[in-house]
Parts: C-alpha cells; sequence; structure tokens
C-alpha cells in the first residue's frame, strides 16, 4: 500500500525521505518519487520501479533541499509509469502533493478545475489535490500568514473518500502541509526538525516523539514548528506520544527476512502482550477498559469482526468466550459485515481486530455498528491507529512493529489477548468454570515457553518444505480450535508461497472435498483435542487410504507407524493451542516460500494494511 515520508530541518531531506521509503517498503508499492525544494523551485523526481532504482535515477543525489515529501505508490487510479507516481504537481508547479488513499468524487473535481483551466496529466485521482489547492490559494485565501494552510484545509472539504497528503508550496518554501482522513499519517518532532510518515518505522530512528492526526485534522509544519487545525479550521493543540519501539525494532536484526525474525520475535510478543494483565494467581487485569458486570450481563451477543489472519484470530477466540463468559459470538469477515445488515442494537458487542488498525474494512464495520448503538472494542497493535479512535474501548497487543506483510506474530499475540479478555469477561461475570478458568491462566502464562519450545524444531519442517514446495495444492485439516490454527497456517501457504492450499474441519472433508485428495497429495492435521483425537485419526485415516501422505501437528501420542511425520508440541488446553500449533506452520510456509526463492517479506499481489476497499 502507498507509503509516505516527509521531512523539513537544516540539513538534506534527500537521504532522509529515501531512507524512510525504505522502511515503508514493507507496505507494497509499485512506484516511486520524491519532491524538494530547490532554490524556491519544486524539484520532482519519481518513477515506477523500486525505491532503489529512484535512488540511481539522475539528479536524485543534487537534491540539496532542506524541505521536501517522498512517496511509494500502490495503483489504484492509473498503471504503474511515471507520470502517475507521486508527487504530483499542480499545472503551474506551484504545489507538490503526496496522498495516500483514494479522492472518491475526483472525476467531477477534475472536470470542475479542467473547465477552471488546469490541465492534467496523470490518471491518477490524486492530481486533483494539487490542483484544487492551487485554485484555494489563489481564489480563497485566508489571512497571508496562514494562506498555505488554509487553503488545503479549504480543498479537503470538497474531498469525497479517504486521504492523507503531504503537500509543498514554492511560494512558502519554508512549509509543509498535511491533512489527513481515514489514513494515517503521524508526525515527529526532535529539536529543529519534523518528520512526516504514513508508518511510525519509517522515521523512528529519529524521534520517537510522535504526534498522532485524527480524522479531519491538519498541520503546517516548520523546522523546530508545528501547528495544528482541526477539520473546521479551528487552531488546536496537540501533545506527542512517546513510541517505546526502539528502530532496531524495525530491522531484521540479523535474521535473512522479516518473517523469519517476526516468527521468532513470538515468544517475546506474547510475553509483552500479556505484560501486566495477568500475574501468577491474580485475575485477569483490564482495569484500562472498565467493562462491568451490568454491562456484559447486558450483552447478548458478540460479533467478532476483522480480515485475513486477524479474522482467524476471531475463529479462535470464538469458544473461548462462549465457553467461558457464555455470550454467542459470530465470527464476521469485515468486507461482508459492513454491508450485509447485521443485526446489531444495544445488546450487541462488536469486538474488532486489526494489527494495524487501518483496515479500510474493518474500520468500515466498526464506525457502521457503532452508528446503529453498539459498544465496540478494538484489538490492534499500533497506538492511534484509526480503529482505536473510534472504538469505544482499545486493548493494544504488544507485538511490536510487523514488517513483513504476513502476519505472524500479531496473530499469536492477538489470540493470547483475546484469551486474556474472554477470562476477564468469565471473571467479571462470576463464570462457575473456575477451574478452567485457573488452567487457561496459568497455561497463558506459560505460552511464551511453549512458542520458545516450538522455536527450536526447525529441522524436520526444512526437511518436509524440500519435499512439498513443488506441490500444486495442499490440505490442512483440524476439530475445533485446531481449525483455527489449520485456517491461518493454510493462509500462511498461500499467501508467501503460492501454493494453493484450503483448511477443513476435519470432519467435514468427507462431505466432498475429499474428492481432491489423490496419491502423494499432502495433508496437514493438527490435533490438540484429546476427546477429539479418536475422530481426528479417522479422518486421517480416510485420506490416508487414498494415498495422501501427512504432517501431523500435535501434543498426543500417535502411531508413528501410521503417521511418520509427526511434529510435538508442548502439552496445552486445546482452547489455547492455536497460539502454539500454528507456529511450526508459519515456520513450514516461511521455509517453502525460500526454497521455491520468493520473498516471504514482499508476496506478490499483497499489502501489508489494506487501507482501501
Ligand atoms: O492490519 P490488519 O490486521 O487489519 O490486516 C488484516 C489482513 O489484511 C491481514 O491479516 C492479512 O490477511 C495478512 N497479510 C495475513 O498474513
Amino acid at each position: 500500500m502507498c507509503g509516505i515520508v516527509g521531512y523539513i530541518g537544516n540539513t538534506k531531506a534527500y537521504p532522509i525521505l529515501i531512507n524512510g521509503l525504505q522502511k515503508l517498503e514493507y507496505r507494497g508499492y509499485d512506484s516511486a518519487g520524491v519532491s524538494t525544494i530547490e532554490n524556491e523551485k519544486i524539484a520532482c523526481i519519481k518513477n515506477k520501479g523500486r525505491v532503489k532504482e529512484l535512488d540511481n535515477m539522475e539528479g536524485t543525489h543534487f537534491l540539496e533541499g532542506t524541505v521536501g515529501i517522498a512517496h511509494t505508490r500502490w495503483a489504484t487510479h492509473g498503471k504503474p509509469s511515471s507520470i502517475n507516481s507521486h508527487p504530483h504537481l499542480d499545472s503551474s508547479e506551484t504545489f507538490s502533493a503526496v496522498h495516500n488513499g483514494i479522492i472518491e468524487n475526483y472525476n467531477e473535481l477534475r472536470e470542475f478545475l479542467t473547465n477552471a483551466g488546469y490541465k492534467f496529466l496523470s490518471e491518477t485521482d490524486t492530481e486533483v489535490i494539487p490542483n484544487l489547492i492551487h485554485y484555494y490559494y489563489t481564489k480563497e485565501t485566508g489571512n497571508n500568514e496562514d494562506r498555505f494552510v488554509h487553503a488545503v484545509s479549504r480543498a479537503t472539504k470538497d474531498f469525497k473518500g479517504s486521504y492523507a497528503i503531504a503537500v509543498l508550496c514554492k511560494l512558502e518554501p519554508d512549509k509543509i502541509v498535511v491533512a489527513r482522513k481515514d489514513n494515517p499519517l503521524v508526525l515527529g518532532a526532535k529539536d529543529n526538525e519534523m518528520y512526516i510518515a504514513s508508518d511510525i518505522p519509517a522515521i523512528l530512528e529519529y524521534t520517537n516523539n510522535i504526534y498522532i492526526l485524527n480524522d479531519g485534522d491538519l498541520a503546517e509544519l516548520k523546522a523546530g514548528s508545528v501547528k495544528f487545525y482541526d477539520k473546521d479550521f479551528n487552531s488546536i493543540e496537540k501533545t506527542p506520544e512517546i513510541i517505546t519501539w526502539d528502530a532496531k525494532a524495525a530491522d531484521k536484526n540479523g535474521y535473512d527476512d522479516f518473517m523469519l525474525k517476526e516468527i521468532n520475535e513470538q515468544p517475546t510478543a506474547i510475553r509483552e502482550t500479556i505484560g501486566t494483565r495477568l500475574v501468577k494467581g491474580g485475575k485477569c487485569n483490564f482495569d484500562d477498559i472498565n467493562i462491568t458486570k451490568d454491562f456484559l450481563l447486558g450483552i447478548n451477543r458478540i460479533y467478532i469482526v476483522a480480515c485475513g489472519t486477524a479474522m482467524h484470530a476471531g475463529i479462535a477466540a470464538k469458544p473461548l468466550f462462549e465457553r467461558l463468559a457464555g455470550i454467542p459470538v459470530e465470527v464476521d469477515i469485515a468486507s461482508e459485515f459492513r454491508y450485509r445488515e447485521p443485526l446489531i442494537d444495544e445488546k450487541t458487542l462488536i469486538i474488532c481486530i486489526s494489527q494495524s488498525g487501518e483496515t479500510a474494512d474493518t474500520l468500515a464495520a466498526l464506525k457502521n455498528s457503532k452508528a446503529m448503538g453498539c459498544k465496540t472494542i478494538a484489538i490492534s497493535n499500533v497506538i492511534g491507529s484509526s480503529i482505536t479512535r473510534e472504538a469505544d474501548f482499545t486493548v493494544y497487543t504488544h507485538a511490536g512493529p510487523e514488517i513483513a506483510v504476513a502476519s505472524t506474530k500479531a496473530y499469536t499475540s492477538q489470540v493470547t489477548v483475546l484469551a486474556l479478555l474472554a477470562i476477564h469477561f468469565a471473571e467479571v461475570l462470576g463464570s462457575r468454570e473456575t477451574a478452567l478458568i485457573e488452567t487457561l491462566k496459568d497455561e497463558i502464562l506459560e505460552l511464551p515457553s511453549k512458542a520458545s519450545i516450538v522455536l527450536e524444531n526447525t529441522d524436520m519442517l526444512k526437511e518436509f518444505a524440500k519435499r512439498i514446495y513443488k506441490e500444486k495444492d495442499v490440505f490442512y485439516i483440524g476439530r475445533g480450535s485446531d481449525y483455527a490454527a489449520a485456517v491461518e497456517s493454510s493462509l500462511k501457504l498461500k499467501e508467501i508461497s503460492y501454493v494453493h492450499s484450503d483448511a477443513y474441519q476435519s470432519g467435514e472433508l468427507k462431505h466432498g472435498s475429499i474428492a481432491l485428495i489423490e496419491n502423494d497429495i499432502t495433508v496437514i492435521g493438527i490435533m490438540t483435542d484429546r476427546r477429539l483425537v479418536e475422530k481426528s485419526v479417522s479422518n486421517l485415516q480416510e485420506v490416508i487410504t487414498r494415498g495422501a501422505k501427512t504432517l501431523i501437528v500435535t501434543n498426543q501420542d500417535l502411531d508413528t507407524k501410521l503417521f511418520p511425520n509427526i511434529l510435538r508440541i508442548p502439552e496445552i488446553n486445546t482452547l489455547l493451542s492455536p497460539v502454539i500449533a500454528v507456529i511450526p506452520l508459519q515456520l513450514l510456509a516461511y521455509f517453502v516460500s525460500k526454497e521455491k526463492g520468493l520473498d516471504p517479506d514482499k508476496p506478490r499481489n499483497l499489502a501489508k494494511s489494506v487501507t482501501v476497499e
């Protein structure tokens, strides 16, 4: 997805901009560009391709300006090309703008501006932005001092859709103006320097003093100062947040790939996510969200709403909430939920899960539900992200920055925090499942060390990856909570190795899909539920009889003659098993991707944060 970086200070902007763009590469993009103010003119260099290619383009290293903006584009309107890349200039080359999001009414605005004499070069929606700002700058000015920021404010009132923008003006070369709505944008402050980024890791090595912009906010940046305005152009005050991620956490730290680093960070991510929410012998602590018994007694249904991996965390959490809190749970895909007119009233609780907190479908589902009168909880990994500002309550995972497109540590942290929340609900409600609750709490505290044990056992997975990397289809099966781990493991394989795979509830396979099982096909079975082990073994026998080879992830004692490839994981209550069972299968997907010579961090066609519908 698109990325924005900006800098204003007293040193050369270009190296900072390129460095920031490189930090945002993980979001996925097809073009890159940069604009700086050079001797009161706007320089703009851009092209399709990688940031490295931009850095090799003629002219980039002559950029001396100390004020600049930069962008990585992921095409939505218009193919990847030099013309369509950002930054975009207005017809008179007075303004330069970078933009994340979509201006939905751009055709209408383009027509209006064309009639007013503006010329358009690209196929993008973004090009209306600098032109409309120019229009208001020349036609409808505020007082001289804030003419630039006022023109941007006026232009944003005409935009329908979503935007995070950063704008340069050659007539006011000591300023950058930024604005955002439904797309993330943060500012960093350090002495006489200001930084802009769509994502915190882009600027974290310079400062951890971060201002978070709310929907509709604007800011006018100068070297060392910033003024904030709300959507109605009222001056507002903001205090920066101190971000505790260090810049090193956003680097590979010696691993070949971010994904491998993040898989290995899971013991820490889970431990940090548990944090002080649970200590041995204590109750789960969610004092920060003030969920009362009366409130929970008034809830008759929970919807867990999310996309992709985050939605799979919801599948893993459903039995925890139902069993412990006794409240029925539906898990919904956000892109469906937002349009399917779900039954929502004041007795409904919505839990939205989003690592980034910026996923457009999840955010829209949350906003729609809130408008229908229910209470909402956001689970997110990013402080101040959009869903956290919309929701009534927020619970953070503390997985640290997740850079690889394929989500790993965010998933296990999400399931962990959801398990804690389900127990908290049960404790607030005075559940009678006290023995189970105590067992689960003890086991949650052991999750970090169990995750570490699983991470030590990689050789067998590497070997198995060598056996299967050329295959076209792989099946994952599991019952109950093991199905949650199966569906997430299957997604991991698909997205980073491009091997088609599907996940099934083990007992469902025989109702049709077993027709796909043929000689030497791979079926991966997950078995952690002692009560269901015999049933699962029968299901696996059904596929073995049809020629399948199997890999079994289990903590049960199984017949090694029947199952020659067993990956043992530590003993764990099946309700929590998705946290542990998924880890070897994340690794398997990673090894298959590497065997195929692919880049697991940047899978094709995918972006880290999907901020468009
Ligand atoms: O940032 P979010 O958690 O809202 O992202 C949701 C999905 O786009 C994300 O989990 C996606 O499925 C991952 N690439 C899967 O690895």
